[in-house]
């Protein structure tokens, strides 16, 4: 539980009125570290961009603890878009895999919107990526290759939230056993490099996409020429998806009987 007030110093008008005086806090948590911006309605950055390492197991109130932080460093604000490593379904956070334990279940959405007093939209982190990233026309499949491996589908422009990540690869390892930053680190950019070359060629036979967009922080340490239906995007694209994120509806449907029992993977949260 929260228990100071907020003291960020947010305005009292509605600024929609000024020409692209709308400005939005964009927030991407990541395993490793947590990134603020605030863009305006362009997406255009309106800040640098702020970083803070997310810490070990970071539970929730830590990681808006650090929000916070993130906010009051940048100033005003009218509405928050928020990026999370995990399942989430109208602001409800199901899983967390690389952070710690109290995720299941937590309504990220409206602890924000309490925090802040503005509203807040709340999307899995490689959807938003992929959001900011698409052309919109057939189908493009999203990985994003950071401490986790993130995944969505667009079909037209629509989105379908997948959790390839956690999906067996090879030899019983998941993509994200074989291409999360943990296994980088351990086994090296060379075999890094030739999984992903195989999972690229294992994604188009799954999925037949039209586009490969692959986003996240990992993309630097690509040494291939990737296929031509495959297309590395920026990470300003996947702030980008912060505000696409106001012109999308959500797809996923309220969460009926049992929705709370997702399976979480690797660590319960
Ligand atoms: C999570 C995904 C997330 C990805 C990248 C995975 O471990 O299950 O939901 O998109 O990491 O952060």
């Amino acid at each position: 539980m929260e228990n100071s007030k907020p003291t960020l110093r947010l305005s009292r008008r509605s600024r929609s009125s000024q020409k692209n005086a709308l400005r939005t806090l964009v927030v991407d948590i990541g395993g490793t570290g947590i990134k603020a911006e605030l863009l305006d309605e362009r997406g255009r950055p309106l800040t640098n961009r702020a970083r803070i390492p997310t810490p070990k197991r970071a539970t929730p109130h830590q990681v808006i603890a650090i929000i916070r932080k993130l906010a009051m460093g940048l100033g005003e604000f009218d509405r928050v878009s928020v990026g999370f490593p995990g399942v989430t379904k109208n602001g409800v956070i199901y899983t967390a895999p690389n952070l710690g334990k109290g995720w299941n279940n937590f309504k990220l959405k409206e602890k924000l919107r309490r925090v802040f007093k503005r509203p807040v939209r709340v999307a899995n982190d490689a959807d938003i990526q992929g959001l900011g990233s698409i052309s919109g026309r057939g189908i493009e499949l999203v990985i994003t290759l950071g401490t986790g491996v993130g995944s969505a589908v667009f079909i037209n422009g629509t989105r379908l939230h997948l959790e390839l990540g956690h999906h067996p690869f090879h030899k019983g390892k998941t993509y994200e056993d074989e291409l999360g930053y943990p296994t980088l680190l351990k086994k090296g950019k060379k075999w890094w490099n030739k999984r992903l070359r195989e999972a690229i060629e294992d994604l188009k036979i799954a999925f037949n996409y039209d586009r490969l967009l692959l986003g996240g922080g990992n993309t630097k340490y690509i040494r291939f020429e990737p296929p031509g239906d495959v297309k590395i995007v920026s990470n300003e694209e996947g702030l980008l998806g912060g505000i696409k994120l106001w012109q999308d509806v959500d797809p996923t449907p309220a969460p009926g009987p049992g929705a709370g029992k997702l399976r979480s993977v690797k660590r319960p949260t």
